[in-house]
């Protein structure tokens, strides 16, 4: 799987052709200036949850590609009230393709769609394809829950909010890939906004001491797993 980092909590991941967008927030983010949204691929969008700074730009993305939009039961109905494609579902549940699972996860956050309507409650995914599995947490504080995930299956990357304020920081984040099991992780979720900026020297070495691996990409960037 290849993995993009389109900035903030948005994600690009291919693999055999297939397109996965997840949680799109890239047009009001002055960080990713260089991404043109429609240029962009998808099959699918996953939705952790329905922040404003998580889909605003699904609706674009979704009219320019027709992809599937894959939530928790309350956005994919705000969604399929606007005609877009959807799928609805619920935490525990796995949504399944011919090339990928995604199962939708615990997170501890809130869900609202700007206009203040109810998003359901925000999830993360456990994305497996081609044999490989990541789990992306989306807005979430550190969680006794993430140690369910290992029992049933072996990550090969964790992407983890870092960013401290609205989610877990960086200590959290340490111990959030303790109870994953996964030692190479892939940090979001931070420096979009001034409450969420961080010292990426001092966290990579945090990680480091821990005998682990922080990965910060570039915008625009990507890492195969
Ligand atoms: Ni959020
Ligand atoms: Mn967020």
């Amino acid at each position: 799987m290849k993995v993009t980092y389109l900035g903030h909590a948005s994600l690009h991941i291919e693999f055999e052709g297939t397109h996965i967008i997840v949680d799109p927030f890239i047009s009001g983010n002055s960080l990713a200036s260089a991404i043109d949204i429609n240029d962009l691929k998808a099959d699918y969008i996953l939705v952790t949850h329905a922040h404003q700074d998580h889909i605003l730009d699904v609706e674009t993305i979704a009219k320019n590609t027709g992809a599937t939009i894959v939530s928790n039961y309350e956005i994919a109905m705000h969604y399929g009230g606007k005609d877009f494609k959807v799928f609805a579902m619920n935490h525990g549940g796995t949504y399944k393709t011919d090339t990928f699972s995604a199962k939708y996860v615990n997170a501890i956050h809130t869900s609202a769609f700007p206009d203040g309507s109810y998003g359901g409650q925000p999830g993360g995914f456990v994305l497996t394809a081609n044999g490989k599995s990541i789990y992306i947490a989306g807005d979430t504080a550190l969680t006794y829950d993430m140690k369910l995930i290992p029992l049933q299956t072996k990550l090969d990357l964790a992407i983890l909010p870092i960013g401290d304020t609205f989610t877990m920081g960086i200590d959290d984040a340490i111990l959030a890939s303790d109870f994953v099991e996964c030692d190479r992780v892939l940090g979001y979720h931070y420096d979009s906004f001034p409450p969420i900026k961080i010292d990426q020297a001092e966290a990579k070495q945090k990680f480091t001491d821990r005998h682990k691996e922080l990965l910060l990409l570039e915008i625009g960037k990507s890492l195969t797993v």
